[in-house]
């Protein structure tokens, strides 16, 4: 079959060697992301090298009305990232530079495709810090972070990838290259476009560069595993430790089929995994005395709460062991098998409704959830397993069990999603959150910056 005069004119912009076809060596992996174990083809992956090969493919895709879909680490948990129509996936892998740390002005302006835990690297080395860490921080990437407005257990207490989005260079739909923002705290001139962009989940434009507000880096941290007998204590003990005055750095928890699920995985006995959770909690800042004094305030809210134990890191080496066990906790669960993940968020005083609740709809579903997550950020990660389960409640019944547990998550205050993303499998579930007035407002700023709605289609928006 002849190629398409456009796959041509592609290769003519970014280069044939990046210029990927289906059936070559390179291109399965762009089938997928880490969601679920969906898989769908583009017909072409292109990975270009500049913000202005990324305008020409925009203007190439406007004329042939083709979808684009743009992508960074294809790390992601909502499927934004899956060519789900097919059309141009548009890898922005390449664009990786770190273009500048102002030390001075404490900014850096980075591309897209750049590593985040590269960055995050680079950074520390001047004693500088840029805190969002999701838990994908080796292989994601801060342009993937920025269009899901990613977070990770630090944001309790420096808030996620918006709060650190100072300014953006953005190729809209219709091919023109605007710049928002910069190396500023404050700019009210205009509309806060910069921050619409964040999330907007690659639906708006295309991102080709980022201006990153840092801060420095705190000098100590200290670091503790607190199980609990009941998952109920353990719940209610993170809105009393946040009550005592501190503001941890992470406060996080994993319930014992998870700790279970990281220990299959790693193949080493992991602490506590015989207790109903465990939280950890991290404490940073410059000064050991005042953290210790966290310590000690911390160490009451959990006595009330009835904690069973208390393991402090007495090193770093001990600290990244625990961060390890956490880490491992998306792998872990994928490892058992293919699995759906509802990524819950309440205000953090819902918590043990949340937990309590989810548990009581999966058991009378038949359903075998794991729970783990950002408890002091009210965010739970949901994990219900297809294993044992039949095909007929998997396919067919599933949806109705997830809007239960969206009820509640909404009912409680909260919301479908807090860091994951709607993309492609939580878009049905959208309605729960937002009203028909908010879902139409969505819809019309959509069609006012991609009127061909060829940005990545069959994302966020409910069909
Ligand atoms: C985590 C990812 C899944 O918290 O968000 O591990
Ligand atoms: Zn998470």
């Amino acid at each position: 079959m002849p190629m398409a005069n456009w796959v041509q004119q592609l290769e003519q912009i970014v280069g044939a060697e990046y210029t990927l076809l289906p059936g070559t060596d390179d291109f399965a992996k762009y089938e997928q992301d880490e969601t679920e174990d969906l898989r769908f083809a583009p017909q072409v992956v292109v990975r270009p090298a500049t913000t202005e090969q990324v305008r020409q493919i925009v203007l190439l895709a406007n004329a042939e009305r083709l979808p684009i879909v743009p992508r960074g680490g294809g790390t992601g948990l909502s499927g934004g990232a899956l060519a789900t129509r097919g059309g141009i996936l548009l890898s922005l892998e390449r664009m990786n530079r770190l273009i500048e740390i102002d030390e001075r002005n404490m900014f850096a302006v980075v591309e897209p495709g750049l590593i985040t835990q590269h960055f995050e690297e680079a950074v520390e080395a001047r004693g500088l810090f840029y805190p969002p860490d999701p838990a994908s921080r080796g292989s994601c990437t801060i342009g993937g972070n920025v269009a899901e407005n990613a977070g990770g257990p630090r944001a309790l207490k420096y808030g996620v990838t918006k709060d650190y989005v100072c300014g953006l260079k953005i190729v809209t739909a219709d091919g023109k290259i605007v710049s928002f923002g910069g190396k500023l705290l404050k700019d009210v001139a205009g509309y806060n476009m910069v921050q619409l962009f964040v999330g907007s989940e690659g639906k708006l434009g295309i991102i080709t560069e980022i201006t990153l507000r840092l801060i420095p880096l705190p000098r100590f941290r200290r670091t503790l595993l607190a199980p609990f007998d009941s998952l109920q204590d353990a719940a209610a003990a993170v809105p009393a430790i946040m009550n005592q005055g501190v503001v941890p750095c992470a406060l996080e928890f994993m319930e014992r089929e998870c700790l279970k699920a990281i220990q299959d995985h790693l193949g080493r006995p992991v602490r506590f995994s015989e207790r109903a959770a465990v939280l950890l909690i991290e404490v940073d800042g410059n000064h050991e005395e005042a953290l210790e004094a966290d310590m000690v305030r911390i160490a009451k809210a959990l006595d009330e709460y009835r904690a069973a134990d208390c393991y402090v890191a007495e090193s770093a080496a001990q600290q990244n062991e625990i961060w390890d066990i956490r880490r491992a906790a998306g792998e872990a669960v994928k490892s058992i098998s293919a699995y759906k993940e509802e990524d819950t968020v309440v205000p953090r005083s819902r918590l043990p409704e949340l937990v309590r609740g989810v548990h009581e709809i999966c058991d009378r579903w038949g359903l075998r959830v794991i729970c783990y997550g950002h408890a002091g950020d009210g965010n739970i990660h949901c994990n219900i397993l297809r294993a044992g389960v039949s095909d007929h409640l998997w396919n067919e019944e599933l949806p109705a069990a997830i809007t239960e547990i969206f009820r509640l998550t909404v009912s409680l205050g909260g919301s479908i999603s807090g860091e994951h993303g709607i993309g492609h499998v939580q878009r049905r579930y959208l309605p729960l959150a937002l009203g028909p007035a908010e879902i139409e407002l969505h819809r019309r700023l959509k069609s006012a910056l991609d009127p061909l709605g060829i940005m990545n289609p069959g994302k966020l928006l409910p069909e």
